[in-house]
């Protein structure tokens, strides 16, 4: 099947500042695989890297390692956090630990286990829970139960920012490819009003009570920006845009 990679959301491998102590890179391109077969069907990577106070970096959802990308970042602090928020995104977290051994690696529920059956190397040294001392007083979290796609979400303050991986998408229907364009566009999962993950909305229902509480935690945080891995961010008006998708549990 062929299939226009266009390649969307360039400059890659570069820091984009969205406000201060926080910021996103976008990685190159990758392609799903199954059954250690890599199939026709490209999607964009992305991190959020946020700058503690101490100095240490938070990465969530590393992207694929690239040693400019390190220097750049390690000018901007302490690569200290490796965060995977769900099982699908850790695939590169060992690559950024072997360059940074000191850094602590985060797992997400059930990401050792899928690592290990699809014989990707990577130690997680500490498990995601509450809000770590590392970073309570600037980020806060919770989870979101998607049942296989559940994921931890976070909140960084003082950019009152939601950092997001693929509870929500918002893929732009004019710069991504067949058959993509079609799934986004059955589903709703893109721009302008985003659409909450397909293979989560089942589990949300069947587990309405934990959702609300969740939606509820990330409404508390009022938040203004929310950064997705896939698709446009939303600059503004994240409480709207959480209960605008939400609305179904509120
Ligand atoms: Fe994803």
């Amino acid at each position: 099947m062929a299939v226009a990679a266009l390649p969307i959301y360039e400059p890659l491998n570069e820091y984009k500042a969205l406000a201060p102590d926080i910021g996103i890179v976008d990685g190159p391109l990758e392609y799903l695989r199954t059954a250690g077969v890599t199939l026709p069907l490209p999607f964009s990577t992305r991190m959020t890297v946020v700058k503690l106070k101490n100095g240490d970096l938070f990465l969530h959802s590393p992207i694929a390692f690239d040693p400019s990308l390190a220097e750049q970042l390690q000018a901007m602090g302490t690569i200290r956090h490796l965060v995977s928020p769900n099982q699908f995104h850790y695939a590169h977290i060992g690559e950024w630990a072997r360059a940074f051994p000191d850094a602590i690696t985060w797992a997400s529920p059930h990401v050792r286990q899928r690592a290990r059956a699809r014989g990707i190397d990577v130690q997680f040294k500490r498990d995601l829970g509450a809000a770590p001392d590392d970073w309570r007083d600037e980020i806060d979290q919770t989870i979101v139960p998607g049942g296989y796609f559940g994921e931890f979400v976070f909140f960084h303050k003082q950019s009152r920012t939601l950092i997001l991986t693929d509870t929500v998408i918002n893929l732009e229907l004019d710069r991504i490819g067949q058959p993509w364009r079609f799934a986004a566009w059955l589903t709703g999962m893109h721009y302008p009003n985003g659409g909450i993950f397909f293979g989560m909305r089942l589990p949300l229902v069947l587990q309405k009570r934990k959702t609300t509480a969740a939606v509820n935690k990330m409404l508390s945080w009022e938040p203004e920006r929310i950064i997705l891995s896939h698709g446009r961010c939303f600059e503004s008006g994240g409480s709207a845009v959480l209960r605008r998708l939400f609305a179904w549990v509120l």
